[in-house]
């Protein structure tokens, strides 16, 4: 296969899921990852994809991580725009700092972390960008007015960038995972998962990271060449867009 594929927040949760299908399709993989340390070296023990810390927040930062990375595998194919935070509380009592950290991590990640890459996939006429979005960019979350604005914002990036890709044979897609089992949906009361969250869940369980790396899997493949500016929703028919 050959390709370089990188995926931002690839060290746990969902990102690690994807990082390890990928590999599994034989991309050379790198994963990115912010801080948590001892999550990045298990996975890297783990998997032994190589690991790079740096804020996709930061874009100097991004410029810096990703000269590292393609030093070390070479020009990125696949960019899998993942690392995502949550900031939550009712708009009323929502500071600005919740506001800035969130769309800094989640909207102006995906520029920060496509711009350097993006050159090198129109002179090299391919490229695959998938956007990790989210159920609460469609339907609208009580308690995530900044999540599901960046997430929201997420689409929209994907759909301008796509119309741009498109004559050099980049696509560029979104997913919007439903509720899916990782750190940050285990941080929600187990009360509230059991008594609001799962019976708004027609399948009945929360996703899993798999069943979203199986959706990247395919946004990255040549199968894949005539999709792109679309997104493909994985959340157990939670909510139908
Ligand atoms: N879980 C869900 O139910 C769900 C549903 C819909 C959408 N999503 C989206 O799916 C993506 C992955 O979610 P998850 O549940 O797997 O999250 P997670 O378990 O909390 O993991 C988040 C990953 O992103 C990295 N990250 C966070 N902020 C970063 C930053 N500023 N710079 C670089 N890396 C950063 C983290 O790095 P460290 O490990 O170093 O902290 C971690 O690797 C997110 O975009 C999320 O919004 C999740």
């Amino acid at each position: 296969m050959g390709r370089v594929a990188l995926v931002s927040g690839g060290t746990r949760g969902i990102g690690e899921a994807i990082s390890i299908a990928l590999q599994a399709a034989g991309y050379a993989v790198a994963a990115s990852y912010h801080g948590n340390e001892e999550k990045a070296a298990e996975f890297h023990r783990a998997t032994g994809i190589p690991v790079f810390k740096w804020d996709v927040s930061d874009y100097e930062a991004c410029v810096a991580g990703i000269a590292r990375v393609e030093e070390q595998l070479g020009p990125i194919d696949i960019l899998v725009n993942n690392a995502g935070i949550t900031r939550d509380g009712m708009f009323h009592k929502m500071t600005l700092a919740q506001w800035n950290e969130v769309i800094g991590t989640n909207l102006n990640g995906l520029f920060n972390m496509t711009h350097p890459v993006w050159p090198g996939m129109r002179d090299r006429g391919f490229g695959r960008v998938i956007n990790i979005s989210s159920i609460n960019a469609q339907k609208g979350q009580a308690g995530q007015v900044n999540y599901s604005a960046s997430k929201a914002g997420d689409l929209g990036f994907t759909k301008a960038l796509a119309l741009e890709g498109a004559s050099r044979n980049i696509t560029v897609n979104a997913i919007c995972p439903g509720y899916t089992a990782t750190d940050m949906v285990r941080a929600i009361p187990q009360a509230v998962l059991d008594e609001k969250i799962l019976p708004q869940i027609p399948v009945k369980r929360l996703g899993l990271p798999e069943d979203i790396a199986r959706c990247v899997l395919f946004l990255a493949s040549d199968d894949a060449g005539f999709i792109t500016g679309s997104t493909l929703s994985a959340n157990g028919g939670q909510h139908m867009e």
